[in-house]
């Protein structure tokens, strides 16, 4: 973990412009910068960059946020990864929290290892490139291959000496430990006190994981040899679990996330060479079935996956299993059947990116359909088959989560296995109902603000609302678009002073801030927002106030629950400021001039909205008692409503509106 302080000096030194820059082209427009939105195939520049505000947004996709966002979103990195990320371009050391002890020995484990893998890929890259064996037979093996230098050496691609413990010596003359060879597997020991390499004569593939650490080695084989296996790989380890990895994710993620699609192929070559052809979103199971760990890593980057598979039948047959998997978390999946006695490897070899591309596009299949087509070929006349075979596809249907695709596919199949599209929709509701888990609760109301879109021109709201408030009048429940409203201001001018007057018993200076200004003002109605991520948000606020230095945008910008980080950055950054920012310069400054007016309005309003709300409950609860006779609750709701009205009358002579009570 990273200490707070050192948190603070990363956000501090992080310039959003010079890290921008680093990725993006920027063009000065007026006081921001503009240029294209590196997270949307975009044609006029969208993406904003703002100085002052220190935040980026793109006004087309929604994306942006401070420059740990940036980054996490460009690098495709979680949190703490893309601090020291910005840690590192900015020369920051990092100062890590205490671990406990049983942390550390976790970690010193894992981290010796991560270390004796790194050098161990630098130790077979070293070899492949400089030793004569190594440049002889393993960097030859490559290039009779057809593997280009700078993709051997972006891969990281080595040799591992025909020795028993040429590692092994190497290792321990430079100083690493016994113990993380052999818990890494570079080594194996045995009871008679012999230490092996376990690989040895082959060329090396390292594995790397998301974040480009290397967690385990494949070697192969040179020679056709039947009694050996093709392939070495590292065991499972601390450090790495199979299931969790794939071959290629790492030189793979921006492209997934930029063509919002991830091609899946069987081996390490077959990712290899589709790079070398130009095409980088490829990841390899590396030959075994998909697990739901491999599918999420995939699913971080994109809904869209495509399978390419060998064209030989038992390639067909391997790959098929898995896919249900896929179908299960909501991918959509198609397929590639590649020539006969082609890989992805040797195709990618004989075909350019283009050519490769014209080819997924002329015979990609959507997963269900290539499936049905598959099986019914298989089982021909055979009534037994077919009737396997429709369960089987039926099967695959109903394990689709959204609603649409489903039908769509009930109705397709139909067509393709001459069946009645009730009998195929009966049965997959049947599977359904056995064992599908319950749907998910209703979503919440959608809030734009929550959302990434830019946001168009909404209707406005009532007149006696901020500009703010109006701009906010979503399809979410009244009060709570007078609470964003008022959270927009605690969170852009949170610890600002808006008021002091002096106390009159002590003659003190009371100073009066955005954020306490607010609370204060619901606290004394016994109020506090009903949306519970803001009434979170409020209190955090208020009880930070009295810390040196607090800017609640900052603070909430840099939150560490993302939802939070978010939603600040799309109030910091909404349309009042950023998109406009020339032809609305004076409305900023209105804004912020005009603040403890808006902020009292939208008070009011708010309250007000309370009380609709309270008043609705209260009519409803009537009904009920008039019609089950209680006259003494009947007695009370009705002193109750009197009073909410009062109040309510109250409330709108304030705001400047007359309120005809209607009973
Ligand atoms: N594999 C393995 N152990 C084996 C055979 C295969 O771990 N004995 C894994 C490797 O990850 C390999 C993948 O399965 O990359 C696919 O196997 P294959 O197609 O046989 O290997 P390729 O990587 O394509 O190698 P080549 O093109 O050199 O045959
Ligand atoms: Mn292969």
């Amino acid at each position: 973990m990273i200490d707070q302080p050192t948190i603070d000096r990363i956000l501090d030194a992080s310039n959003i412009v010079d890290v921008v820059s680093e990725f993006v082209t920027l063009r000065r427009r007026g006081v921001n910068y503009v240029g294209l939105c590196p997270f949307h195939s975009d044609k006029t520049p969208s993406f904003y960059v703002s100085p002052a505000k220190n935040i980026c947004k793109c006004f087309a996709c929604g994306e942006g946020g401070t420059s740990v966002h940036f980054i996490m979103k460009h690098e495709q990195l979680g949190y703490f990864d893309a601090l020291r990320f910005l840690a590192k371009k900015y020369n920051i050391d990092i100062q890590e929290r205490e671990l406990t002890e049983r942390e550390k020995q976790v970690r010193n484990d894992r981290e010796s290892m991560l270390i004796v893998n790194t050098w161990a890929g630098e130790y077979f890259s070293k070899i492949l490139h400089e030793n004569e064996e190594g440049r002889n037979i393993g960097l030859r093996y490559f290039k009779e291959r057809g593997f280009r230098e700078d993709i051997i050496r972006k891969f990281q691609l080595g040799y591992s000496l025909d020795k028993w413990d040429a590692l092994f010596r190497e290792a321990t003359a430079s100083g690493y430990k016994q113990e993380f060879l052999e818990k890494t597997g570079l080594v194996i020991a045995y009871e008679n006190g012999n230490v092996n390499d376990r690989f040895r004569g082959r060329v090396m593939f390292p594995v790397h994981t998301l974040s480009g650490k290397v967690v385990a080695f494949g070697g192969r084989i040179l020679k056709k040899d039947e009694k050996t296996a093709k392939y070495v790989n590292s065991p499972e380890s601390e450090i790495y679990h199979k299931g969790n990895e794939l071959y290629g994710i790492f030189f793979a993620k921006q492209q997934i996330v930029k063509s919002d699609r991830c091609y899946l192929v069987e081996g390490y070559t077959d990712v290899i060479s589709m790079h070398q052809a130009g095409i980088e979103n490829v990841v390899a199971s590396s030959g075994t079935a998909l697990t739901q760990g491999q599918i999420r890593l995939i699913h971080r980057f994109t809904n869209n996956i495509t399978i390419l598979y060998d064209g030989d039948a038992a390639g067909i047959k391997a790959a098929l299993r898995g896919i249900d998997l896929l179908l299960e978390e909501g991918m959509n999946v198609k397929v590639v059947l590649l020539p006969d006695n082609e890989d992805p490897d040797s195709f990618a070899r004989k075909h350019n990116a283009t050519q490769f591309g014209d080819y997924i596009k002329a015979n990609e299949t959507d997963f269900i359909r290539f499936k049905t087509k598959l099986l019914l070929e298989e089982a021909g006349g055979d009534p037994i088959k077919r009737s396997a075979l429709i369960s089987d596809i039926v099967r695959s249907v109903a394990i689709i989560p959204d609603n649409i695709a489903r039908t769509v596919y009930i109705r397709e199949c139909s067509g393709m296995l001459e069946i009645d599209e009730r009998v195929l929709l009966n049965e997959v509701n049947r599977i359904k109902l056995t064992d599908s888990p319950p749907p998910p609760p209703e979503a919440y109301p959608p809030n734009t603000y929550l959302q990434d879109e830019g946001g168009e021109a909404l209707p406005p709201a009532g007149e006696n609302a901020s500009p703010a408030a109006q701009a906010a009048s979503l399809p979410v429940s009244p009060y709570e678009k007078y609470e964003i409203a008022l959270l927009r201001y605690v969170v852009r001018y949170g610890e600002r002073e808006l008021f002091n007057y002096s106390d009159e018993e002590t003659g003190a200076d009371v100073r009066c801030s955005v954020a306490g200004y607010i609370r204060e003002e619901l606290a004394q109605d016994g109020l506090s927002f009903l949306t519970p991520l803001y009434k979170g948000m409020l209190e955090e606020a208020a009880n930070h106030l009295n810390e040196e230095g607090f800017i609640a945008g900052r603070f909430f910008m840099h939150h560490p629950n993302p939802e939070i980080s978010k939603l600040a950055v799309n109030l910091i950054s909404d349309k009042y400021q950023l998109s406009k920012y020339h032809s609305k310069f004076r409305d900023i400054e209105r804004e912020e001039d005009k603040l403890q007016s808006y902020i009292t309005k939208d008070l009011f309003a708010l309250k007000d909205a309370y009380v609709n709300r309270q008043i609705k409950t209260i009519r409803d609860k009537l009904k009920e008692a008039e019609s089950s006779g209680g006259y003494d609750e009947v007695v009370a709701l009705m002193t109750r409503l009197t009073e909410l009205n009062r109040i309510k009358n109250l409330l709108g002579k304030q705001l400047g509106e007359r309120i005809i009570i209607k009973m």
